[in-house]
């Protein structure tokens, strides 16, 4: 039961780091030892076979958001399967490597945005595990673990470029898809003050959050969305040319990044997230 986590009596060092490659990440170069799972989960199978295996000495879990041949649209991915999946596996900790497009001028294609806030435009999204006869209230004031992002940033900064800048905070604009957005929207997400554009990361955070793992976003830019009339408007060739780039230099970061939390094991708030959210007494719950 992915309510029955009792953070207190969790023990941590059997926790893992899982990783959700988006388009252009579909496997972890350098993955020794792989051991292929295919999964079935309450809400049905995963997008993809769960990979674990070890990244120069850390084990980690990997699975391909989009299915390894991008076979599932950001409506279509088994969001509810893929968290249930990962907490399965003792994942408590998740970095999710997105392509994203930039909402401000500053943030240019091939930067990196690690977002601690989203603004939801979706509107066919499972929202929660807890319906049937059970109801929490999680809070969602910060949607994105500000201690794994805080390790992430601090990994980047190590591999960044005079022409690769990385911009900590900001929002992330949530749409359904699959097309992109119209100018008029863009342009209202503009003025809503989001940074970065994205279908995929808020309903994970929802439902990672829900399962008490610690959830960050590395968001690599790959375009300017439509709204920057200087450029062209994003198209799916603008995006793949910069995701091949961007792919390479996450597969870098996720590296140094399970060395650290290997090493770490940071606690973090989203590991006790339930703890006062269940509203339906005990005795209630079916
Ligand atoms: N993913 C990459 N670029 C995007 C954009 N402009 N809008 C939505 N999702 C994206």
């Amino acid at each position: 039961n992915i309510s029955g986590t009792q953070s207190d009596a969790y023990d941590f060092k059997q926790a893992r780091l899982g990783i959700i490659g988006g388009s252009g990440l579909y496997r972890i170069e350098n993955l020794k030892d792989i051991v292929e799972l295919s999964l079935d989960t309450p809400y049905g199978k995963p997008s993809n076979k769960l990979l674990i295996g070890n990244l120069f000495g850390i084990e980690i879990v990997f699975l391909a958001r989009h299915g390894e041949k991008h076979t599932l649209n950001p409506s279509e991915i088994p969001y509810k399967a893929n968290i249930w999946a990962m907490r399965s596996l003792n994942v408590r900790w998740l970095i999710s490597a997105s392509a994203v497009g930039s909402l401000k001028e500053n943030i240019k294609p091939c930067d990196i945005v690690i977002p601690d806030q989203f603004i939801d435009r979706t509107h066919q999204r499972p929202l929660t595990f807890f319906n049937n006869g059970v109801v929490a209230h999680i809070s969602m004031a910060n949607p994105f673990c500000d201690i794994l992002s805080q390790i992430l940033s601090k990994e980047i900064e190590k591999l960044l470029t005079k022409d690769k800048k990385m911009h900590i905070g900001g929002t992330y604009l949530a749409m359904e898809g699959p097309a992109f957005s119209t100018r008029a929207e863009s342009n209202l997400y503009r003025d809503w003050g989001c940074s970065i554009i994205g279908m995929t990361n808020h309903t994970e955070a929802r439902l990672a959050k829900e399962a008490e793992i610690a959830y960050s976003s590395l968001s690599m830019v790959t375009d300017y969305d439509c709204w920057n009339q200087n450029c062209e408007n994003v198209s799916v060739e603008m995006v793949i040319e910069n995701l091949q780039e961007n792919a390479n230099f996450a597969k870098s970061i996720i590296s140094a990044v399970a060395k650290r939390v290997s090493s770490l094991r940071p606690p973090s708030s989203f590991h006790s997230a339930l703890k006062d959210a269940l509203v339906t007494p005990e005795e209630h719950v079916p």
